[in-house]
């Protein structure tokens, strides 16, 4: 009985004593500041990404973009090391329209290999810009294609295996606006820079010297970041602290998050209302009220405000994401690198400019979104975990999903895991079908190509691959939180014009004889 005792009083001081352990971390652990740029005065003008429609050469639109090194100045007298396309930080907002075949000659001065993926492009997988498609240092690329989506904000960034968190997070990022037959007939604003802003949204940690710190996992361990790289300063368009003077009229937003990992929950001071007329692929089919729209990271909406009984500064705000609600799972993703939720951010001041504007009319009708037939539909689950799909990490030799060319499929994605994750398809664009068998809200009644599945949810989604075959090269599905695709939380399909068809992925990430054709 005594033996039995002692074991006893060992026991309970072992768990004292790991208690108290947990307690002194705990009130060491710097606390998450809620709201870490509440004193920010927005000081900078908003840059605005320079307009590129390219060049008419043999009827193809031409683009020219080169990866570069270089250094931004942010704050006045404080230099950054960065990297961008044609400049020291993001890249020029290239400019198409649906049917146009357009070329983009890429070339890569920036000392390292990358690549350049066209995120939401309905494309072939060689012109994708993949981890397959690796443009070694000094080399170029001139990816070709006809533009089959319609009106939309896409964008582009690298892609390279294992690397695309640190060079996204360099600067490496544009837009690509799309207009089609229908998008040019709306009266919507559409005047680049002026009425018609693009925003691509990033938050950022700098350490004492005014560099920027990457950190892909949390601190001292291999583990994933649940939030994936998260800073306290929010820069908009490369732009820190920014105001931008619009007409006092009606403005449209492109709001694109361009950030590594972290989540924006929109709003306007003083909850001013805006309506959501886009999301990722395309217009919504009506305009929805709102006045919040919550984006994680690759997602884009395009919002209008009106501004005309506006006259005061109005300020674009992230307020608080929720959840994860778990307080054990709060605790945990707290410890190993903060998460993204409960924090409140000033994203960019809009100062409304007085002059004669016509009243604007919003256009009752924008699109119309034809559904992909759901009863022929093949169904495919993907599960996430906190750093797998469907149990596996990714593997650049093996194709997970072999698609026919022209179905139609339905992926039911379910989120294993304790962690929110945004879940992107390559080549694609999708309807949600479903949140855990409820139709989801109107904001996201529209072509999307990223979707955020939240810890324990089931999303289905539907669409049609609409792309043409290539049994030796995939396109990606993955996390789109950088640092969970770089940890391997990606996996690859092929699509083949006949399931009996060979799939042989030929890519130099399997065989260095297998490269691009490049100039050198
Ligand atoms: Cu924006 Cu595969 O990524
Ligand atoms: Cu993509
Ligand atoms: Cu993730």
């Amino acid at each position: 009985m005594k033996v039995l005792k002692w074991i006893l009083y060992g026991l309970l001081g072992i768990v004292v004593l790991a208690a108290s352990a947990v307690a002194v971390i705990l009130m060491t652990r710097p606390a998450k500041n809620a709201y870490p740029n509440e004193k920010l005065a927005f000081e900078n003008k908003l840059v605005i990404p320079p307009l590129m429609e390219g060049h008419i050469e043999n009827g193809e639109r031409v683009f020219d973009l080169a990866l570069e090194k270089g250094t931004t100045e942010f704050s006045a007298g404080r230099k950054t090391n960065t990297a961008g396309f044609n400049g020291s930080y993001l890249g020029p907002t290239l400019r198409a329209s649906t049917n146009d075949k357009v070329r983009v000659n890429v070339t890569n001065d920036l000392g390292e290999a990358s690549s350049v993926h066209w995120h939401g492009m309905h494309l072939p997988a060689a012109m994708d810009g993949g981890p397959h498609q690796i443009i070694e240092n000094g080399e170029m690329w001139h990816p070709n294609w006809t533009v089959t989506n319609e009106a939309s904000t896409l964008w582009y960034h690298p892609h390279l295996m294992g690397n695309t968190g640190a060079q996204v997070y360099k600067g490496l990022a544009g837009v690509f606006i799309l207009d089609d037959a229908n998008s040019k007939s709306l009266d919507l604003p559409h005047d680049y820079g002026v009425d018609d802003i693009p925003l691509v949204v990033q938050d950022r940690l700098f350490d004492a010297n005014g560099q920027f710190v990457y950190e892909g996992h949390a601190p001292g361990s291999d583990l994933p970041k649940p939030s994936g790289m998260l800073g306290d300063t929010i820069l908009v368009n490369g732009t820190l602290a920014p105001y931008a003077d619009v007409p006092q009229t009606l403005v449209r937003l492109r709001l694109v998050n361009g950030s590594n990992g972290r989540r924006y929950n929109f709003g306007f001071s003083g909850d001013h209302p805006f309506y959501v007329i886009a999301t990722d692929g395309g217009l919504l089919e009506a305009p929805v009220q709102s006045t919040r729209i919550l984006l994680a990271s690759g997602e884009r909406a395009e919002i209008l405000v009106d501004l005309s009984d506006v006259t005061a500064p109005l300020t674009l705000m992230s307020y608080q994401v929720t959840g994860p609600s778990n307080a054990l799972i709060a605790f945990i993703s707290g410890f190993f690198g903060q998460d993204d939720t409960g924090q409140q951010f000033k994203i960019l001041e809009l100062r409304p400019q007085a002059g004669s504007f016509a009243k604007r009319e919003i256009p009752q009708k924008l699109n119309t979104i034809v559904r992909p037939d759901e009863s022929a539909a093949i169904k495919r689950t993907v599960k996430l975990d906190s750093r797998t799909l469907n149990n596996k990490v990714m593997d650049n030799t093996r194709a997970d999903f072999v698609v026919k060319q022209g179905d139609t499929e339905i992926w039911e994605i379910s989120n294993q895991s304790p962690f929110d994750h945004p879940f992107h398809i390559h080549a694609v664009q999708f309807l949600v079908l479903s949140r855990d068998g409820a139709e989801p809200p109107a904001v996201e009644r529209g072509w999307k190509d990223t979707v955020l599945v939240k810890a324990s949810e089931k999303v289905r989604v539907i669409m049609k691959f609409d792309v043409p075959a290539d049994p030796t090269l995939p396109y990606m599905f993955h996390c789109h939180i950088l640092e969970h695709e770089d940890m391997g939380m990606m996996a690859q399909f092929v699509v083949v014009n006949d399931l009996s068809d060979e799939v042989k992925i030929k890519s130099p990430l399997l065989d260095p004889t297998d490269g691009m054709q490049m100039d050198h």
